[in-house]
C-alpha cells in the first residue's frame, strides 16, 4: 500500500510540473487563406466544412479547447497541430509550386476518401462530416485539381 501512495504522489508532482511546459502554439491573429481560398474558390459551403473540420490543424491559426491548457493534452495537442500545418497549411498555399498544389490535392481526396481526415482523435470531440459534406468536399477538391492539368 505505502508503495502504491508513493507512485500516486509521485505521479501528481510530475503532473504538476508538466504543466509548467507550454508549447508553442499555432495563434496567427487572423485565420490567413485568402491566396488559399482566391485561388481554389472553395465558396461558403466548402469553407464552412474546412473551417469546421481542418483548418484547426491545415492553417496559421488554431482555435484550442479550453482543454489544451492542459498538460499532457496540451503536448499530445500541440504534436498533431505541428505535424499537421507541417503537411499541409493553407496559409502558405502561395509558397507551394504548381506540382505540389496538385499533390496536395491529390492526397486531401484520399485521406478523406479513407476516412483519415480529420484525425479520429480531433472527431471525437468536434463530430464528424456528414456524408453530403464529405461528398461535397470531394467534389470541389476534383474541380480545383482540373486548373492543374
Ligand atoms: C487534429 C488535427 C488534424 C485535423 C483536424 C485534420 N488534419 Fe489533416 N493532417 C494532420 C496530421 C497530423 C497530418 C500528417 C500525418 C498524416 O498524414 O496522417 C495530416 C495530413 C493531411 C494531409 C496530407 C498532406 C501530405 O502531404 O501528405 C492532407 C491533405 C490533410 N491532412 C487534409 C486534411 C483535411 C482535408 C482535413 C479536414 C477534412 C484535415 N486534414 C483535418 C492533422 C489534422
Amino acid at each position: 500500500m505505502k508503495i502504491v501512495k508513493k507512485v500516486c504522489v509521485g505521479l501528481l508532482i510530475v503532473l504538476a510540473l508538466l504543466q509548467f511546459y507550454r508549447p508553442e502554439k499555432n495563434n496567427a491573429e487572423t485565420r490567413d487563406i485568402t491566396a488559399f481560398e482566391k485561388e481554389m474558390k472553395p465558396g461558403a459551403e466548402i469553407t464552412a466544412i474546412l473551417e469546421a473540420n481542418c483548418y484547426d490543424c491545415h492553417s496559421n491559426k488554431t482555435v484550442y479547447p479550453w482543454y489544451a491548457e492542459v498538460a499532457p493534452i496540451s503536448i499530445w495537442i500541440d504534436h498533431h497541430v505541428e505535424d499537421g500545418v507541417k503537411h499541409f497549411n493553407v496559409s502558405n498555399w502561395n509558397s507551394y509550386t504548381n506540382k505540389k498544389k496538385d499533390h496536395k490535392l491529390e492526397e486531401l481526396i484520399e485521406e478523406v476518401e479513407e476516412g483519415k481526415m480529420p484525425l479520429d482523435s480531433y472527431t471525437w470531440l468536434h463530430g464528424t462530416m456528414s456524408t453530403s459534406e464529405k461528398e461535397a468536399l470531394l467534389a470541389w477538391a476534383k474541380k480545383a485539381r482540373e486548373s492543374y492539368h
